[in-house]
């Protein structure tokens, strides 16, 4: 297996990436704000509960993200590896993720964090807000809030996989193909 986190804020380019990422390497995505919304729109408890984070633009509560993404690896265990997109968000996260791995005799090979600058990211959100109909991308002040949680609870985790060894920074601005082949250079160079 080969596990990748792509790491970064909102708006980071980590959904468009990890699309040409999975058709590259074969991997399986798993972006817990995709599951999270498909559980809202399926009108499930989880959705509903999730929804009241995800309006404010705050984190939804590890347990619960935790869970979801144990059932989605188990319901993918025969996948060649997985990229996470949007997850682990905090270092209780990682550190479950760390143990759900292990599980299968597995880990996470590599992180890949996406460097993009702050004003471009609300450029790229409010631009993104006015055609996929999320409401968390149309208002500025719950997209300052999600940048809050993210320096608050997901930024640690850079520090987290450094001390492992495993997080490489990359330009994250610019064409979306160049940042694809710079992605691709990183990973290669960690498989070799
Ligand atoms: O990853 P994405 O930007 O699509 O997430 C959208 C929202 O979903 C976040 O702002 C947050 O409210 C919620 N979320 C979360 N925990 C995650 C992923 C997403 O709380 N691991
Ligand atoms: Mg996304």
């Amino acid at each position: 297996m080969f596990n990748l986190i792509l790491f970064g804020p909102p708006g980071a380019g980590k959904g468009t990436q990890s699309e040409r990422l999975i058709a590259q390497y074969q991997l399986a995505h798993i972006s817990t704000g995709d599951l999270l919304r498909a559980e809202r729109k399926a009108g499930t408890e989880l959705g509903e509960q999730a929804n009241e984070y995800i309006a404010k633009g705050e984190l939804v509560p590890d347990a619960v993200v935790i869970g979801m993404v144990r059932n989605y690896i188990v319901d993918h265990r025969e996948a060649s590896g997985f990229i996470f997109d949007g997850f682990p968000r905090t270092v209780a996260q990682a550190e479950a993720l760390d143990s759900m791995l292990h599980e299968f005799d597995a880990r996470i090979d590599a992180v890949l964090g996406l460097e993009v600058e702050e004003d471009e990211l609300v450029k790229r959100l409010l631009l993104r807000g006015q055609s996929s109909g999320r409401a968390d991308d149309q208002d500025e002040a719950t997209i300052r809030n999600r940048f809050q949680e993210y320096m608050n609870k997901t930024l640690p985790l850079q520090s987290f996989y450094s001390e492992q060894n495993k997080y490489h920074g990359v330009e994250g601005m610019g064409e979306i193909e160049s940042i694809f082949d710079s992605l691709c250079q990183q990973i290669d160079r960690v498989r070799s």
